[in-house]
């Protein structure tokens, strides 16, 4: 069943590129402009960030939806990036401490099973004055209708076909305890009205220094 799920959002993902550029594509490029080094991203599915960043950096993803590395390989060889993918889960990655400049997460850790272990893991890798960039859609306020639908949203069939997404994670809290020396969060909303914005909302932006 796991592999279906994980078949089905990588065939989405794979198709959604043009929604991607039209609901992010402005806020990615002001984000991710200035990454340089060696950049670490988390859940990178089948690469839609991978053209937004510089040409010369060294770009290594923790994927572990063996279906979404085949679009991975392509895209990363197309745009002529040094690139590096391993197939596991980001709660305990395969990187020496203090060895990465910048970590990027873009809808990752509303999936991710264990959250806090993730992120300690991120702060884990990063060097000293590295950054953690972050995009991520996240819990509106408790007392809101569109928070009870995503309270209820991971017992339903939605947690099949969205891989394991748990639309209620309070995830601006998890990072701002981290204790990194530096924490700047923006909230704000996409637009639209189909039901998948509507879940959707809002979205953190956001970067983390350690
Ligand atoms: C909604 S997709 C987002 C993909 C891409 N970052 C984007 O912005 O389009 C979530 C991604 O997180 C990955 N993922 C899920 N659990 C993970 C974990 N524990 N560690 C790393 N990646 C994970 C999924 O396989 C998938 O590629």
């Amino acid at each position: 069943m796991k592999k279906i799920s994980q078949l089905f959002v990588a065939w989405c993902l794979a198709k959604s590129e043009k929604t991607d550029e039209s609901s992010y594509g402005k806020i990615k490029r002001k984000l991710f402009s200035n990454v340089s080094g060696k950049i670490l991203e988390i859940g990178p599915g089948t690469g839609i960030n991978l053209k937004y960043y510089p040409k010369n950096i060294k770009w290594i993803g923790i994927e572990p939806n063996n279906e979404m590395i085949k679009y991975l390989k392509e895209k990363a060889k197309k745009l002529k990036i040094d690139y590096k993918i391993i197939r596991t889960n980001a709660e305990k990655i395969p990187i020496k401490n203090n060895s990465i400049d910048f970590v990027i997460s873009t809808l990752v850790l509303c999936s991710v099973d264990n959250q806090e272990k993730v992120l300690s893991e991120i702060k884990r890798v990063l060097k000293k004055n590295g950054k953690f960039l972050f995009i991520e859609h996240v819990a509106d306020k408790k007392e809101t209708f569109r928070r009870q639908i995503q309270n209820l949203a991971p017992k339903t069939p939605w947690k099949f076909f969205s891989d394991n997404c748990r639309p209620n994670r309070e995830t601006w809290k998890s990072i701002n305890n981290l204790g990194f020396k530096k924490v700047q969060i923006e909230h704000f909303n996409l637009k639209g009205v189909n039901p998948l914005i509507f879940i959707f909302k809002p979205h953190i932006i956001g970067v983390a220094q350690k």
